[in-house]
């Protein structure tokens, strides 16, 4: 991930205020102008600089930045008004590591810029990276705060636009692959039931609301596990049959937390409540079946069953998602058959590749 900031040196507020949101899906950006002292500069990674090379104050300000840096070498694009040898040359002496027009539109000065901070990964891989990271942080957070009392469900709402960005600009596939890196069991299933959600909306072209409802819920529906004993919540293996009643109770777990955390709506209440429901009154906490059983929850139930097939664990391999596909399609009777065929295009749309399954 791109930690550490991007400062947009910049005496154009406005130009200056695009380059910086440009930056800000990508990585931490910090607005400067040329009174700047460089005082934290450990934490830069990089520098856009759009000044112009011929004021004092803004050679007085690079001339502090090259001597604070010692010789080190600063990633630094700066934006040049002229491709005259002269103003490439005397950017460079003030710390240019690469020229670009000042016309250039702010994403590609972003992505020549982590070029040079990270050449081996496309800006669509550290927007992801980062949007995982931020969810990751959401979900470590809401379950220790579960652990004992309700959660805050405005947090959770700071972790809707990330997966659904992410999963829209980077595609479903980098999402899975960031999330599966992940040691951690259920922040990596929550985060890939998320992100499967989010693409699962997508492709029923949900309205924007309602696939924000779908990711919302997808986020905390296993927050019940936050009150499950670790040394069942993370066995490597197969749970014994007390552990697995232990296990199950989280469903009833979690609908009690977010009953105790106050304005939830009622689809991430039916989600966390009965996404063990199954249509032929098989399932959990309640043996629901049939029309008992909303189409949110439907939907949420087969991204959850498809993530856990799916996730890496230290013990096994993750299935191969064809034959998570069969799996899914194996369960007739119990998951909805029309809406699994279209989880299944969902998949093949995401990921780019042909299902094997059928
Ligand atoms: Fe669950
Ligand atoms: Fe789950």
């Amino acid at each position: 991930m791109a930690s550490g900031n991007v400062v947009v040196l910049s005496d154009r507020p406005d130009r200056g205020r695009h380059l910086a949101e440009a930056v800000a899906p990508v990585a931490d950006c910090r607005l400067a102008g040329v009174e700047e002292h460089w005082a934290d500069l450990d934490a830069t990674i990089g520098i856009i600089a759009d000044v112009t090379p011929t004021r004092s104050e803004t050679r007085v300000c690079l001339n502090r930045l090259l001597g604070r840096l010692q010789g080190r070498r600063l990633p630094a694009i700066h934006l040049v008004r002229s491709s005259q040898a002269a103003a490439v040359h005397e950017a460079q002496s003030l710390g240019a590591t690469a020229c670009l027009p000042a016309t250039l539109d702010p994403s590609v000065v972003v992505e020549a810029l982590f070029r040079q901070i990270h050449p081996e990964d496309t800006i669509a891989e550290l927007i992801v990276r980062r949007h995982v990271a931020r969810t990751g942080e959401l979900i470590n957070s809401m379950f220790h705060t579960a652990e004992t009392g309700g959660i805050d469900m405005e947090e959770v709402e700071r972790g809707l636009d990330p997966v659904m960005d992410a999963v829209k600009d980077g595609g479903l596939t980098g999402w899975l692959e960031v999330v599966r890196m992940h040691d951690d069991i259920t922040f990596q299933h929550c985060l890939l039931v998320a992100g499967l959600t989010a693409g699962f909306a997508r492709s029923l072209r949900l309205s924007g609301g309602d696939s924000q409802r779908m990711v919302r819920a997808a986020l905390v529906h296993d927050v019940g596990k936050s009150r499950i004993p670790a040394a069942i919540l993370n066995k490597p293996g197969r749970l014994d049959p007390d552990e697995r009643t232990v296990m199950r109770t989280h469903a009833a777990i979690g609908h009690e937390i977010l009953l105790a955390s106050g304005s939830c709506d009622a689809i991430t209440l039916a989600v966390t409540r009965h996404h063990h429901e199954m249509l032929d009154g098989s399932g959990y906490p309640d043996g629901l079946s049939g029309s008992a059983i909303g189409d949110p929850v439907r939907l949420l139930t087969i991204c959850d069953i498809y993530a856990a097939l799916i996730e890496r664990r230290p013990y096994k391999a993750p299935m191969p998602e064809s034959e998570a596909l069969r799996v899914l399609q194996s369960m007739e009777g119990k998951l909805e058959a029309g809406l699994v065929d279209a989880f299944a295009k969902s998949i093949v749309v995401g990921l780019g590749r042909p299902a094997a399954a059928g």
